[in-house]
């Protein structure tokens, strides 16, 4: 048969489905204001005027863009705001500054000085914006959250969040910090503006690995007939990260380890790898099959939180060669806190698809290498066709690696030459870097491009995130009130404590780390 008569039969049995949220790249943007609450501060000098600086360059903002910089010093100026943030561009990121580009995109910034409660700043941040030509306005919120109410409060007095600005408002995580705080948080952003222009940014579903999570499962057909507990033994999820709390302990001190990663990052994760495949592929569509996701995650009594959630605190120690200290004598941590900065468990879904497959998640600071990897791991086939060799034979294993290798790597037994029984495990493995010649977006960058494009997509909606703070409430409640003497339980450049090892031993099961 001919391939053109092979395709005409194909083509009536593929069927399109709603347009693509994700997809919109190429739709031309409007001018844009972005107006930064906190301008002046450490996140919107190290990370936002960098990722706005990268979109300049590579020409992704449109002609007529603005970035307003608001809030503290009061006295301060457009000419002084430059001076700072050229640099800390100098200190923070010289490999992406470039003198000449970054001077001409220095001219598109202002800095409007004001206490957030002062009316008067918002009326003079008023009069720039009615001044510039009509563009879409961007507010992000790079600020304490203790400041949010005043800061609305203001910005529906001025009318700045009238729906002829076309506003939209970027909230940082952790939204909130429990289940209560994040209603109460929901319910102020609502009377100022609608859900469809509140963007809770979550850098991880900026990754172009954590995306490619869905496109791989649905745009592939091997491997979502497998893709549930007929066929998955366990999935297992590490976040590991090598750095400690760096200048950044009187945050991480409020934090903990679940407010920081496992309520956001983790659970986002877990979403991408258990969700059903998506009606359509508008924002909606995707992220209503993420709550289904997090409303089936199972309850947590005291006694499951007792077997199943295990906290850490590191203690010194050496990593990557070099001696660390131990994270109570880190800067602005109290010498005897009781703050995990390392969790693991056994979670699961009570669906369908997953009923009684555990998820295994570990993350912590500390530990010996940077390295995010989703492993799912196949149950072994029925019968032991080869004889006694079976009894050794791993199971097949298909590994996600987010960062900082951007790979697939699928792990499976073949046979070795000239020998009847004898199997050996092989691996084969795709790599970002090698298939592909472009560059992916900084996480930032992209997520900043679709809060301009207006795309929800990679933003958690607000039954996401009560449904988020529902899961992990629990846990954060009981240990809150508890006593951690085992405190310090690993020590830094280690994989954790003990009994996070002996979570999975119990369960004939190993960490991988591979
Ligand atoms: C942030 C946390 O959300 O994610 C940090 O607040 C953490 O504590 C960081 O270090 C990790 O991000 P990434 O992209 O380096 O894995």
């Amino acid at each position: 048969m001919s391939k053109d008569r092979v395709d005409l039969i194909d083509i009536p049995k593929s069927r399109y489905i709603k347009p693509c949220g994700m997809c919109s790249d190429t739709a031309p943007l409007n001018s844009v204001t972005i107006v930064i609450f906190g301008g002046g501060g450490d996140l919107s000098r190290r990370k936002l005027i960098p990722t706005i600086y990268h979109l300049f360059k590579e020409n992704l903002l449109p002609a007529g863009f603005s970035v307003i910089g608001f809030g503290s010093p009061p006295d301060g100026t457009d000419e002084s705001f430059r001076q700072r943030v050229l640099e800390s561009m100098k200190e923070f990121e010289p490999d992406l500054y470039e003198e000449k580009s970054f001077a001409s995109f220095l001219k598109h910034l202002y800095f409007q000085g004001c206490y957030f409660d002062d009316f008067s700043g918002y009326e003079l941040l008023k009069k720039r914006i009615d001044s510039e030509s009509e563009a879409t306005l961007l507010y992000y919120m790079s600020v304490h959250p203790s400041f949010l109410p005043v800061i609305l409060e203001q910005l529906k007095r001025s009318s700045l969040n009238k729906p002829h600005y076309d506003p939209r408002i970027v909230i940082e995580k952790p939204f909130g910090t429990n289940l209560k705080t994040a209603l109460e948080l929901n319910y102020l952003l609502h009377t100022c503006f609608d859900e469809n222009r509140i963007f809770r940014i979550d850098h991880y579903l900026g990754k172009e690995t954590v995306q490619n999570i869905i496109y791989f499962r649905f745009s592939n057909i091997i491997f979502e007939p497998l893709w549930n507990r007929n066929y998955i033994d366990s999935v297992q999820i590490t976040v590991a990260e090598d750095i400690g709390v760096e200048h950044r302990g009187k945050f991480y001190e409020q934090a903990g380890v679940i407010r920081d990663i496992v309520q956001n990052h983790i659970l986002q994760l877990i979403a991408f790898v258990a969700m059903e495949p998506p009606v359509g592929f508008e924002p909606d569509a995707i992220r209503n099959e993420k709550v289904k996701v997090f409303n089936s995650f199972r309850p947590m009594s005291k006694n499951y939180i007792r077997d199943n959630c295990i906290q850490g605190q590191y203690g010194p120690g050496s990593v990557n060669g070099e001696d660390v200290v131990g994270y109570r004598d880190e800067f602005r941590v109290a010498p005897d806190s009781k703050t995990p900065t390392f969790f693991a468990a056994k979670l699961f879904i009570d669906n369908w698809r997953w009923a009684d497959v555990p998820f295994y998640i570990r993350t912590g600071k500390r530990m010996p290498q940077r390295s995010t990897d989703i492993v799912i791991r196949f149950k072994k086939p029925p019968l032991k066709i080869f004889g006694t060799e079976c009894d050794v034979l791993p199971a097949d294993l298909l590994r996600l690696r987010i960062q900082p290798k951007e790979e697939i790597n699928m792990f499976m037994n073949v046979k070795y030459p000239n020998d009847v029984y004898r199997i050996n495990r092989i691996n084969m493995d795709f790599n970002y870097k090698d298939a592909f010649s472009e560059k992916s977006y900084p996480p930032y960058s992209r997520l900043i491009l679709d809060c301009l494009r207006g795309d929800l997509t990679l933003f958690v909606r607000e039954d996401g995130i009560d449904a988020l703070w529902g899961i992990v409430d629990p846990i954060i409640e009981q240990w809150e009130c508890m006593e951690c003497k085992t405190f310090p339980n690993y020590a830094a450049g280690t994989w954790g404590p003990e009994s996070a090892d002996e979570l999975l031993k119990r369960d004939g099961r190993l960490w991988y780390t591979i």
